[in-house]
This record gives structure tokens, C-alpha cells and sequence, in this order.
């Protein structure tokens, strides 16, 4: 009895050492049925032995599925069940079409409860550091989409800041006082580089007004310092000095044949007679009248 309690145990210490030596070594060698003396290669716990060739005969006998080396996932392959993400990248990506696994060091780990989504997603400071200095470090602020990193940018964050990168614009805005001032940025810019058209939120002054003339004259953002060119069309003043031109036709005097920017070449200038007619008369003939327009009237309205 006790003879055979001993042999029953040793049995079992064989299988233990079996599995074990499988598990360690990973060698899956099948013996071939009833052939019990080839557990012999197999090591005891703890001991290696170098891999043996086994016999053409007994050798495992591989699937042509299993055959080939696994090899990391491509970024293809990826995209073969992201679909989504990997058209994202493709198609706005930019710069950052570069393998997921890149970025994606750790994948498919996401355990709730054990591994935190947070600490396996990629973090933008290992590539980029603080690209643009600690205050503007919350980079999802603005690059919303990591697959996607400057497209569609936009929202109360990234007002904030504008001014961090376009000092200058921003200035402007602030020393020039207008009402584009209390105009938010994002309101005219919606989206990161988005240039908007004066008649998103304008009526021009006469029907036929272009984009460009309106930026000829009013630089936006300081509207109000209004410049324009010499031949300006008479009808974009008469649109609101509608008098002083009907004045001008009126008279039919030479004047009517200037346009208005030649004598108010800025806003709300005017310039005198003798800018342009010098000395138009003898001082004799001038003794005694403070003014041109005591004979001449005004010079939208001179009589012939
Ligand atoms: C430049 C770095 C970068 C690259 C390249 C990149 N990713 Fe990501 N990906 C991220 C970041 C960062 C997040 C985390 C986004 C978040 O927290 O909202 C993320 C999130 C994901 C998620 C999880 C989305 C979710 O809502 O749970 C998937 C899936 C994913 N990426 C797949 C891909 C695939 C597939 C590729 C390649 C085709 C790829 N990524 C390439 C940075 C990257
Ligand atoms: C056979 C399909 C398949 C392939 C191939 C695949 N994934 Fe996934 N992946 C999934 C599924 C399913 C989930 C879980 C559901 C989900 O979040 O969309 C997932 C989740 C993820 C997540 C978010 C959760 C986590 O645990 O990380 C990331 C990131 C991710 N995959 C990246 C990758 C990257 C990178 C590759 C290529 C190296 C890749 N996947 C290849 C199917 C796949
Ligand atoms: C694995 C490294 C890696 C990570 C992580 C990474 N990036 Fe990038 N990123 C790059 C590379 C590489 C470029 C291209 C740089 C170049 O060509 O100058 C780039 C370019 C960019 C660009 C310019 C894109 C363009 O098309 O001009 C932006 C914006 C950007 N990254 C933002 C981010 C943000 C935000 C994160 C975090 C969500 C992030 N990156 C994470 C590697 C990375
Ligand atoms: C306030 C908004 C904002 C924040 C916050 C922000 N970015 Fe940007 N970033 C931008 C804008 C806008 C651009 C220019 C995009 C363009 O050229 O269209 C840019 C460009 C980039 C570029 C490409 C150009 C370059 O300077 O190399 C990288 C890389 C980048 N950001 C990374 C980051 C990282 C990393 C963070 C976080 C540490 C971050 N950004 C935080 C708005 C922001
Ligand atoms: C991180 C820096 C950064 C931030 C923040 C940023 N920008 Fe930019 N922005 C850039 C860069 C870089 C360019 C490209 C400049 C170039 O191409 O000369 C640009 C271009 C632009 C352009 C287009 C210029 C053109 O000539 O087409 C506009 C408009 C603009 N930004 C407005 C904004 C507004 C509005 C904000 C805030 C909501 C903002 N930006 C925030 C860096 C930034
Ligand atoms: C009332 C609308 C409006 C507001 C408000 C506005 N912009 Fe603009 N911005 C424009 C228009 C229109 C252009 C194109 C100007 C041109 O083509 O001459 C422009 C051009 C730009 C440009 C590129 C050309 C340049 O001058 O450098 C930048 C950068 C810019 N804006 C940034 C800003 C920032 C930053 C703010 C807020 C501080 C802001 N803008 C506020 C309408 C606006
Ligand atoms: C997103 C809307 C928006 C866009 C785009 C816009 N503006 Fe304005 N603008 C305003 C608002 C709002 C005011 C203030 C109006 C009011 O109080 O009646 C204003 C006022 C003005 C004023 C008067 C400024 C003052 O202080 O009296 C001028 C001039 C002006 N805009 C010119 C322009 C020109 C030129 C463009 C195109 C280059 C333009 N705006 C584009 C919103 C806009
Ligand atoms: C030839 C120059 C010129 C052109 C072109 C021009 N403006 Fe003006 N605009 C002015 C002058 C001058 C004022 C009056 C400013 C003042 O009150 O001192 C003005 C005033 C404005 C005002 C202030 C509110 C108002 O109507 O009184 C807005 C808004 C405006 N312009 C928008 C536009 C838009 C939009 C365009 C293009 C469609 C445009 N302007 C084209 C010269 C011009
Ligand atoms: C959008 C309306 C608008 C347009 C367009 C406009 N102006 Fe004016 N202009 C005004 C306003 C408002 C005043 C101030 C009137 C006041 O103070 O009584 C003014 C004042 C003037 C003055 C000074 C008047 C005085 O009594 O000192 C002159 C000169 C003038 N404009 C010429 C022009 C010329 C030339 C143009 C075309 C290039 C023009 N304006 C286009 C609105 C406009
Ligand atoms: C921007 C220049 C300019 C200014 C300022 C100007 N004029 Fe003239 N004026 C002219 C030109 C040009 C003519 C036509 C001369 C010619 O054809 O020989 C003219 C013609 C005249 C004539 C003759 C009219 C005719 O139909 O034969 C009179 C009178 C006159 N100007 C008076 C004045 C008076 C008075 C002022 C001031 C209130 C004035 N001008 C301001 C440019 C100007
Ligand atoms: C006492 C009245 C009087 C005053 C003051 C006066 N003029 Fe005259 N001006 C005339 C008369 C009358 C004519 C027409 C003479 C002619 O047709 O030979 C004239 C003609 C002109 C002409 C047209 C000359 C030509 O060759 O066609 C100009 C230009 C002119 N004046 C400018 C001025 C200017 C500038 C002032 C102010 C410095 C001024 N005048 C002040 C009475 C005056
Ligand atoms: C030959 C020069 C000349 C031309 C051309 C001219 N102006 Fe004048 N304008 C003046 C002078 C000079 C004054 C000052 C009043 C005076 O002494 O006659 C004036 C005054 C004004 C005033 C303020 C007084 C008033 O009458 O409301 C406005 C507004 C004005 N001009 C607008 C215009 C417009 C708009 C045009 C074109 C349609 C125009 N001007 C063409 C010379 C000119």
C-alpha cells in the first residue's frame, strides 16, 4: 500500500514538473500517443535545458495559418477596425500622420476600475513639451482632436488666447478704440484662421461696395482710422453727404468734375483754396474780404 502511495506520488510530482516546465520554457512539444520516455527532455522545476530537436516524425505539426511571425500591428491594420480615427488622421491629420503606435504606446489596456483611460492615452508634452510656454499649457484647450490638431480650432480658450500669439493685433484693437474692440476675436474669427466678410454683420454703403473697398478704408481692427484712395467714387460719400454732391452737380462748376477725396483726402478734413490755387487774385482785390467764399459761396456750391 504504502509502495504505492510512493509510486502515485511521484506520478504527480512528474505531471507538476510537466506543466511547470511547459509554462516556463513554452516549448509545446506533443508526444505522440503511448511514447510516455519522451517526458524524459522535459526539465525539472527550475532547470533549462537547451531546446531539443525532436525527431522529424514527432515534431508539432503547424497550420500554414499558424506558421507565419507575428509582427507588431501597422497603422493599416489599425485603421482596418479604427476606421474613423484612421480617416481622421489621413484626412486632416497634417502633421500628425505618423504611426498610431507613436503615439499609442500602450493600447487596448483600458481596464475601468484598474487602468485608468488617462494614463494610457498619449500625452502631448512627450513630443512637444509646453510648445508655447506654461500659460498656454491645457493643450485640448485648443487642439481639441489629437488626430486632427489644428483643424476646427475654436472656442472661449482659445480667446484667451489669441493674444498670447497675435500681441500685435490685439494692441491695435486696444489703442485704437472702436467698437470692433468690444468685439470678441472669436466672433469675427470662428475657427483658428477663418477670415470673415464684412457683410456677415454689414450693409455697405452703396449697393456695388466690394469686401476689398471696405478694407481699403477701414483697416478693421481699428475701423476708425479711415484711410482711402485719391479716386474714390463720389457715390460712396454722397451715401451719407448725399447734399454735398447735390450741391456739386448743381453748380455745374469745375469742381463738380473732382472727386471728393481730392479736397478731403482724410476723413473730415478740409483743405483750403490755396492749397490748390494759390494766389488766386491780387491782394487788392482781396482787401477787405475774410474769406474766399464771401464771392466764391462754398466750393460745393459757387455760383458760374
Ligand atoms: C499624435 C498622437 C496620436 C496619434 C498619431 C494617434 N492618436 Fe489616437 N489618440 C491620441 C490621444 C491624445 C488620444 C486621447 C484623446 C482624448 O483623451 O480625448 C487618442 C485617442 C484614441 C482612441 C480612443 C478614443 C476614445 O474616444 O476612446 C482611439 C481608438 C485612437 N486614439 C486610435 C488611434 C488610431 C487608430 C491611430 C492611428 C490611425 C491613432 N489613434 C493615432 C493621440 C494620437
Ligand atoms: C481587430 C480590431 C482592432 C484592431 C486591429 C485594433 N483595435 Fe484598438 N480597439 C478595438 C476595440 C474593439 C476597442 C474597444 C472599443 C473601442 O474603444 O472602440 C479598441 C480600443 C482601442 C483604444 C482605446 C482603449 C484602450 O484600451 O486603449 C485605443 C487607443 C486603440 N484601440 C488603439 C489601437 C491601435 C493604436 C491599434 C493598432 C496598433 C489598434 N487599436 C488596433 C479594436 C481593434
Ligand atoms: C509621439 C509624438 C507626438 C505626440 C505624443 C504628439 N505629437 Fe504633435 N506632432 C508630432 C510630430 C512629429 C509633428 C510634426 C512636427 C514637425 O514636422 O515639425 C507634430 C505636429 C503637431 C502640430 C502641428 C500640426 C501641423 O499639421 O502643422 C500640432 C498642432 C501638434 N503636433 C499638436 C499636438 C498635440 C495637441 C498633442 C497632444 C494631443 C500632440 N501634438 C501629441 C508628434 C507628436
Ligand atoms: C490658446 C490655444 C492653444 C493652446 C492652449 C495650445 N495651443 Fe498649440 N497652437 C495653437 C494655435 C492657434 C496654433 C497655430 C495653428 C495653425 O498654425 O493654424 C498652435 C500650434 C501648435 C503647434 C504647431 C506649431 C508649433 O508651434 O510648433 C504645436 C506643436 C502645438 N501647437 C502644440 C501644443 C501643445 C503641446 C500644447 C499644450 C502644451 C498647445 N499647443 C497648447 C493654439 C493653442
Ligand atoms: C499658439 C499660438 C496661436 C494662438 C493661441 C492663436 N493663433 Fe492665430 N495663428 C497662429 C499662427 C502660427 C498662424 C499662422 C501665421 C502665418 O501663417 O503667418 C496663425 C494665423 C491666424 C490667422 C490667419 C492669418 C492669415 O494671414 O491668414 C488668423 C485670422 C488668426 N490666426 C487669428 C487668431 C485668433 C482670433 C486667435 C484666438 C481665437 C488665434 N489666432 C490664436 C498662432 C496662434
Ligand atoms: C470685426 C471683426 C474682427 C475682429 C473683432 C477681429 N478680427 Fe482679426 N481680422 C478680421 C478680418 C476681416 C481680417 C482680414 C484683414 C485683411 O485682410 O486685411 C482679420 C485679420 C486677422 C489676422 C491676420 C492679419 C493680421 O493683421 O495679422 C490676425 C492674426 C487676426 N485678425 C487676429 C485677430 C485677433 C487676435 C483678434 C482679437 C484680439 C481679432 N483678430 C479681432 C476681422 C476681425
Ligand atoms: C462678426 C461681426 C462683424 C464683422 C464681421 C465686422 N464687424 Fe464691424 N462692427 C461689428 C459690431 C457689432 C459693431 C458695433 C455696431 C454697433 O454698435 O452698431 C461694428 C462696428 C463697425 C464700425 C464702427 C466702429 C465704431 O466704433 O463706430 C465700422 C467702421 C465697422 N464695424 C467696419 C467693419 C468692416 C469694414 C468690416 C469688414 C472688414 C467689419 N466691420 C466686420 C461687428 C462686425
Ligand atoms: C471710401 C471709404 C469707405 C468705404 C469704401 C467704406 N466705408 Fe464705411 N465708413 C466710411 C466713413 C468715412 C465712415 C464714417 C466714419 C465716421 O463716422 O467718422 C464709415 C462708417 C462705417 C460704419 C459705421 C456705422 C455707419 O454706418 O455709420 C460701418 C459699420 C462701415 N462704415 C462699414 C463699412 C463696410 C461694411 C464697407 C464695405 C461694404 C465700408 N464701410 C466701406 C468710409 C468708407
Ligand atoms: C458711413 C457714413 C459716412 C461716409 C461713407 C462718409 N462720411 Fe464723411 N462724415 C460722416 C460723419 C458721421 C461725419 C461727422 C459729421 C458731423 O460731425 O456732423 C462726417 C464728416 C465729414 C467731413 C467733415 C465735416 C465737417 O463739418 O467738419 C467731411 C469733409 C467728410 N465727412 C467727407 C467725406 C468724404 C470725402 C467721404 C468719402 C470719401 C465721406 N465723408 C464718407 C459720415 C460718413
Ligand atoms: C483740391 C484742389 C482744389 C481746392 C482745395 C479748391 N479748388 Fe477750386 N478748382 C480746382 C480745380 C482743379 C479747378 C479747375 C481749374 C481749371 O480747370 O483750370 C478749380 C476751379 C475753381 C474755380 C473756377 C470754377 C469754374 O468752374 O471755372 C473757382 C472759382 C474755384 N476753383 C474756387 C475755389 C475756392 C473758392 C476754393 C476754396 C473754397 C477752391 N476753389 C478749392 C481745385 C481746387
Ligand atoms: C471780392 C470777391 C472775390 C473774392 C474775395 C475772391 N474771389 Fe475768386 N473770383 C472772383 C471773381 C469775380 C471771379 C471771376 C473772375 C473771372 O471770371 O475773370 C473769381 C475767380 C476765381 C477763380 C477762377 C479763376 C480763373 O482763372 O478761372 C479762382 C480759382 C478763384 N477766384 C479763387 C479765389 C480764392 C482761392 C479766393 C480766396 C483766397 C478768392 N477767389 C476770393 C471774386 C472773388
Ligand atoms: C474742390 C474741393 C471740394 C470738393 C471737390 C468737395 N468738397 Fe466738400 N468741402 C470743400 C470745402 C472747401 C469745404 C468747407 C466749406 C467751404 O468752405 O466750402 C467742404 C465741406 C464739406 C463738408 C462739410 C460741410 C457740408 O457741406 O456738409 C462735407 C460733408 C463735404 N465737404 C463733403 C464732400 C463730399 C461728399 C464731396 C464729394 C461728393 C465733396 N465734399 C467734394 C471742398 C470740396
Amino acid at each position: 500500500m504504502k509502495r504505492l502511495l510512493v509510486a502515485f506520488g511521484g506520478l504527480v510530482l512528474l505531471l507538476i514538473a510537466v506543466i511547470w516546465g511547459c509554462a516556463e520554457q513554452r516549448i509545446v512539444t506533443v508526444p505522440a500517443p503511448g511514447t510516455i520516455s519522451d517526458i524524459a527532455i522535459t526539465p525539472a522545476p527550475g532547470e533549462t535545458v537547451p531546446a531539443v530537436t525532436a525527431p522529424a516524425k514527432v515534431k508539432a505539426k503547424i497550420a500554414p495559418l499558424y506558421e507565419k511571425e507575428i509582427l507588431p500591428l501597422k497603422t493599416e491594420q489599425c485603421g482596418q477596425c479604427h476606421l474613423y480615427y484612421y480617416n481622421t488622421i489621413r484626412n486632416e491629420g497634417g502633421k500628425h500622420q505618423i504611426d498610431c503606435t507613436k503615439c499609442h504606446e500602450k493600447y487596448h489596456v483600458y481596464h475601468p476600475g484598474k487602468v485608468k483611460y488617462e494614463d494610457i492615452m498619449p500625452k502631448c508634452n512627450t513630443c512637444h513639451g509646453l510648445a508655447h510656454g506654461d500659460k498656454l499649457a491645457n493643450c485640448a484647450d485648443c487642439h481639441a482632436n489629437p488626430h486632427a490638431p489644428t483643424v476646427k480650432m475654436s472656442g472661449p480658450a482659445m480667446d484667451a488666447g489669441c493674444s498670447a500669439c497675435h500681441g500685435k493685433v490685439a494692441d491695435e484693437l486696444k489703442t485704437h478704440k472702436s467698437k470692433h474692440t468690444d468685439v470678441a476675436c472669436s466672433d469675427c474669427h470662428s475657427v483658428h484662421r477663418h477670415i470673415p466678410v464684412c457683410a456677415d454683420c454689414h450693409s455697405p454703403h452703396t449697393p456695388t461696395q466690394t469686401n476689398a473697398e471696405c478694407l481699403s478704408c477701414h483697416p478693421v481692427h481699428r475701423p476708425l482710422v479711415i484711410t482711402y484712395p485719391l479716386e474714390t467714387p463720389r457715390d460712396t460719400c454722397a451715401a451719407c453727404h448725399p447734399k454735398a454732391l447735390q450741391d456739386l452737380q448743381k453748380s455745374q462748376t469745375k469742381h463738380d468734375q473732382l472727386s471728393c477725396a481730392r479736397c478731403h483726402p482724410k476723413h473730415r478734413d478740409i483743405i483750403q483754396c490755396e492749397a490748390c490755387h494759390g494766389q488766386a487774385h491780387s491782394p487788392a482785390l482781396l482787401k477787405g474780404f475774410k474769406k474766399c467764399g464771401e464771392c466764391h459761396n462754398t466750393a460745393h456750391a459757387m455760383p458760374k
